[in-house]
């Protein structure tokens, strides 16, 4: 239905500025509409420095990041950003209501909308715990809210956006296991053709992704899915061991 992105890197390194040592290294893969492609990686793997590349927060050394098949140097700025929901690892929350935060991503969002992104975030519960409920205020910087709570308000956001290609760092990590899948069925079934980009530490996130890209010091230690990697590669049964 409708837009849709797909996202190919074609051999992208990527080096921070005065470094040495390349955050990203010689990284090929696809990642298509309507799909879910997981990272999974150890800390200091690449994972927030390869996702980062996406919406072009830096530019990168060689090879090159196509959408749909335009490379992403080539776009407005505008345009490639309108494409894409990113939540980053630390998404951060301002004063100001429930809402307010929520419709952050997207002003002219109606209060249903609000509630059919928070309801998918599996943050409708706890905001209408609330007194006020999607009126209730958040203090400086969420710090009445739980870690879980604010990343699943960070994922509202961009939510209400519905944009083409969602980029989710780590936005899982606070969530208990259970929520975590409710969480990521409900992703499924509410974003349509929009391509999932997901960065997860823990194998139950990643392990019913359509692909799974395993990264190590930069380097892609592999693709596939859940089982294939589980058979043959070394660095993914260590994280699953672990
Ligand atoms: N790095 C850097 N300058 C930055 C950010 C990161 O030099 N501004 C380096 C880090 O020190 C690390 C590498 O880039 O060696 C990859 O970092 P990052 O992409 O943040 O790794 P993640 O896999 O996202 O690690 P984590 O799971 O801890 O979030
Ligand atoms: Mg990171």
């Amino acid at each position: 239905t409708g837009a849709h992105a797909e996202v190919e890197f074609k051999n992208v390194t990527f080096r921070y500025a005065g470094a040495e040592k390349a955050a990203v290294e010689d990284i090929s893969f696809l990642a298509k509409p309507g799909e879910t492609t997981a990272i999974i990686g150890s800390t200091g793997a690449g994972k927030t420095s390869l996702v980062q590349l996406i919406p072009r927060f830096y530019d990168i050394e060689s090879g090159s990041i196509l959408v749909n098949g335009i490379d992403i140097r080539e776009m407005k700025q505008h345009t490639l950003r309108e494409k894409i929901g990113y939540v980053p690892q630390k998404a951060s929350l301002f004063s100001g209501t429930i809402a307010e935060n929520v419709r952050f991503g997207a002003k002219d969002a109606t209060d249903q909308e609000v509630m059919d992104a928070l309801q998918t975030a599996q943050a409708i519960d706890f905001v209408n715990e609330k007194e006020d409920g999607i009126n209730t205020y958040i203090e400086q910087a969420g710090s009445n809210l739980s870690g879980g709570q604010k990343q699943r308000l960070a994922i509202a956001r961009a939510l209400v956006r519905k944009p083409e290609i969602y980029i989710f760092d780590d936005s899982f990590s606070a969530l208990d296991y259970k929520t975590d899948a409710k969480l990521r069925s409900a992703l499924k079934e509410e974003t349509g053709n929009s391509t999932i980009i997901l960065v997860a530490q823990r194998v139950n996130t990643v392990m019913d992704a359509d692909r799974i890209i395993v990264l190590n010091e930069g380097k892609l230690a592999g693709i596939g899915t859940h089982e294939e990697l589980l058979k043959d590669n070394t660095i993914y049964q260590e994280i699953v061991e672990s």
